[in-house]
C-alpha cells in the first residue's frame, strides 16, 4: 500500500464518544479518559463541547471538565464551539484549539445546528475570525460528506463548496465527516480528491463513522489519496444524537493497529490504548464495539490464564 510515513491521530471519543452516551458519564470519568488517552502518546484528544447543554445535555460539564484537567505540554485539547457563546466559554476554560461544525447537507444542518448551511456559516464567520485573533487554532467539520440520514446522497460538490468556505474564514483543516458511515473506500477517495482540487490536501482530514463497517478501509483510502490526518474514538465509542443511525466512530485501536502493521508512524502506544479501553469499558459498564479491543482482551484474558493456571 501507498501510505504516507506518518499519520496524525485526532482522537474524538471523549467529545463524540461521550455526546452520545445514553446516560451523563460523570465528570471525573471523562477527566480520566483524556488525561489517560494523552498518556499513550495521542497528540490531539478533543475534549468536550461547549454547545448548548439543551441540545446535549451529555456535555454540559464542559467547563468542570476543562478545569478539572491536567494537560499535558505538546498534546493539543480541541473542543467544539458552534457559536460566539460557545466561543467565550471555551475561551475562558483556557482552550488551545476549537472546531466549528458545519454540514454539507441541509437536512442534517437543520437538525444539527437548528440553520441552514449558509446561516451556519454566518454563525461560525465571527466565531473563526475571533478565536484566530486571540491565537486559537481553528478546525472545521463538514458532516453528511458520504450520505445523509435526510435526503440520502449528497453531491459532491456540495462537500466541496462547504469545505472550501470553512477554509476561506479561516478554519487551518477541515475534516471530512462521514457521519453515518455510509462510505465506501472508493467513494471516499474519489471525493478527498475532488476537494483536494480546492484546498491543499495537507489541510484536510477524515472522520470516518463506523456504522457499516467501513471506518478503516475508507481511512485508509484517504490516505492513499495523500490525506494524513484522521480522527478515531478509542474503542469505536460515538455517533451523533442528531444524526438517526450513526454508531461509533472508526476505533483508534482499529486504526493505530493497521498502521503500525504498515510501518507507518503515529506515536501512539496501542496497548497502552487498549488499556484504556479496558478501563472504560468497565467505567460504561459495557464492551467496546473494536474488533482489535476485544481481540487483545481476549487473548490478555487467555495468556493470564495459563500462567495463573
Ligand atoms: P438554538 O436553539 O438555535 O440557539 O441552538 P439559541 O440561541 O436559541 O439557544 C438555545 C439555548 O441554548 C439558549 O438557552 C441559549 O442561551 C443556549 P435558553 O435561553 O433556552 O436557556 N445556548 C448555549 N448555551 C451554552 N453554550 C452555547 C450555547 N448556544 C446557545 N454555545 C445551537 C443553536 C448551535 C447552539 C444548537 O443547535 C447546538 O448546540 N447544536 C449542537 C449540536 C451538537 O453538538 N451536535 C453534535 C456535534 S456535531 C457531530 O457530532 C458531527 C461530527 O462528529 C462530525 C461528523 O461525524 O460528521 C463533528
Ligand atoms: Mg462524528
Amino acid at each position: 500500500m501507498d501510505l504516507p510515513a506518518r499519520i496524525t491521530v485526532v482522537e474524538v471519543g471523549p467529545r463524540d464518544g461521550l455526546q452520545n452516551e445514553p446516560g451523563t458519564v460523570a465528570t471525573e470519568v471523562k477527566v480520566g479518559f483524556i488525561e489517560r488517552l494523552a498518556a499513550t502518546g495521542l497528540g490531539v484528544v478533543e475534549a468536550t463541547s461547549f454547545v448548548s447543554p439543551r441540545w446535549v445535555p451529555q456535555l454540559a460539564d464542559a467547563a468542570e471538565v476543562l478545569a478539572a484537567l491536567t494537560r499535558r505540554s505538546g498534546v493539543r485539547y480541541p473542543v467544539l464551539v458552534p457559536n460566539e457563546r460557545g466561543l467565550d466559554r471555551a475561551l475562558e476554560a483556557g482552550v488551545d484549539e476549537v472546531a466549528v461544525f458545519g454540514a454539507a447537507s441541509e437536512g442534517f444542518s437543520q437538525a444539527n445546528l437548528g440553520r441552514s448551511i449558509d446561516a451556519s456559516l454566518e454563525m461560525f464567520a465571527p466565531v473563526v475570525r475571533r478565536a484566530t485573533d486571540a491565537g486559537v487554532r481553528v478546525r472545521g467539520y463538514v458532516s453528511t460528506v458520504c450520505g445523509c440520514p435526510f435526503q440520502g446522497e449528497v453531491p459532491v460538490d456540495d462537500v466541496r463548496r462547504v469545505t472550501a468556505a470553512l477554509i476561506d474564514l479561516g478554519c487551518m483543516e477541515v475534516s471530512l465527516g462521514d457521519t453515518i458511515g455510509v462510505g465506501t473506500p472508493a467513494q471516499v477517495q474519489d471525493l478527498v480528491t475532488a476537494v483536494a482540487a480546492d484546498v491543499p490536501i495537507d489541510r484536510l482530514a477524515v472522520h470516518c463513522h463506523d456504522t457499516y463497517g467501513q471506518g478503516l478501509a475508507n481511512t485508509l483510502a484517504a490516505f492513499e489519496a495523500g490525506v494524513t490526518v484522521a480522527d478515531a474514538s478509542a474503542g469505536g465509542l460515538g455517533g451523533c444524537p442528531y444524526a438517526p443511525g450513526a454508531t461509533g466512530n472508526l476505533a483508534t485501536e482499529d486504526l493505530v493497529y493497521a498502521l503500525d502493521g504498515a510501518g507507518v508512524e503515529t506515536g501512539v502506544d496501542l496497548d497502552a490504548l487498549i488499556d484504556v479501553s479496558a478501563w472504560m469499558e468497565q467505567q460504561l459498564g459495557r464492551p467496546s464495539p473494536s474488533r482489535v479491543v476485544r481481540a487483545t482482551i481476549a487473548k490478555r484474558a487467555q495468556s493470564e490464564g495459563t500462567t495463573s493456571g
